[in-house]
């Protein structure tokens, strides 16, 4: 079996060879802390080690089939698709600046590299890439006619509803490369979530993350959780995972994000900003 070797470190470098003089306006940005978050990605780069693709593969039949066609689907939908922002007005928010650009880019690249780990798995367990799937089209349309403020958000929320999957994948899945790939994938999700937490909490918001908004944020997460859950629920049952256990990840991720958006909001603006009205 091949697998092609880490591209991810390649990808982030080739990101900075194009971006000329990347830190050329890291203090100019008032919606993101630059500095902070390409240091963020740069390092993320190192001490990745790659899964034991050799390792002897345990699981039953009955379990590998249905968690192929989820694997699959995830290789396309995690890194697999267009490596950027593709709504109509993606370049109102990827422009913003020269280092914002930089900054998009390697975010993109973990997710591409997420797909070649995914892949990797695919091919160990005698599966196919797969060019498309109905709810990758969905998910693609509603990103790219809804604004580039819906894009993030939605990016956002699959990337916080995939960590349950994943973790559960991690945790349930009796192999030695499906644990190193979720256990890479879960440290970088991390990292996403946290730079889109920083990004939401330093922009703030008029009316602060209060209980209306958080209402709307958990409905697109919950819409998010149980699109995941229709098409991948066979391959978490086939491991041992039961829906309680998925929605249970989904909750406490979501309740970790909003706590932790408030106290960091509170901490660029203040406490009477952040829990204030809708
Ligand atoms: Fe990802
Ligand atoms: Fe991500």
């Amino acid at each position: 079996m091949s697998i092609d070797l880490p591209l991810a470190a390649q990808d982030a470098a080739a990101v900075l060879d194009r971006h000329h003089n990347p830190t050329e306006d890291t203090t100019a940005d008032p919606m993101i802390d630059i500095e902070r978050w390409l240091a963020h990605f740069r390092g993320n780069q190192e001490n990745r080690t790659e899964p034991e693709w050799e390792a002897p593969i345990t699981m039953s039949a009955a379990t590998i089939k249905p968690l192929l066609r989820s694997l699959e689907q995830f290789e396309l939908g995690d890194g697999g698709g267009p490596d950027r922002l593709i709504a109509r007005n993606a370049d109102s928010f990827r422009c913003g600046t020269a280092a914002r650009q930089e900054l998009v880019d390697m975010w993109f690249v973990e997710e591409k590299e997420h797909s070649r780990l995914l892949g990797g798995l695919v091919q160990r367990f005698g599966g196919h890439s797969i060019q498309g799937h109905w709810s990758f089209s969905a998910f693609c349309l509603s990103r790219r006619i809804l604004g580039v403020g819906f894009e993030l958000s939605i990016l956002l929320v699959t990337e916080i509803v995939s960590t349950a999957y994943y973790r559960l994948l991690c945790q349930y899945g009796e192999d030695a490369a499906l644990k190193g790939v979720c256990r890479l994938i879960l440290r970088d999700e991390a990292g996403h979530v946290a730079f889109h937490r920083d990004r939401l909490a330093r922009t703030g918001r008029p009316g602060g993350y209060g209980r209306l908004w958080e209402i709307g944020f958990r409905a697109l997460a919950l819409g998010a959780a149980t699109m995941l859950f229709v098409n991948h629920a066979s391959a978490l049952r086939a491991m041992g995972a039961y829906r309680s256990d998925f929605y249970r990840e989904v909750r406490h991720e979501l309740s970790l994000f909003l706590r932790r958006l408030r106290s960091e909001t509170a901490g660029y603006h203040g406490e009477h900003h952040q829990g204030q009205g809708a």
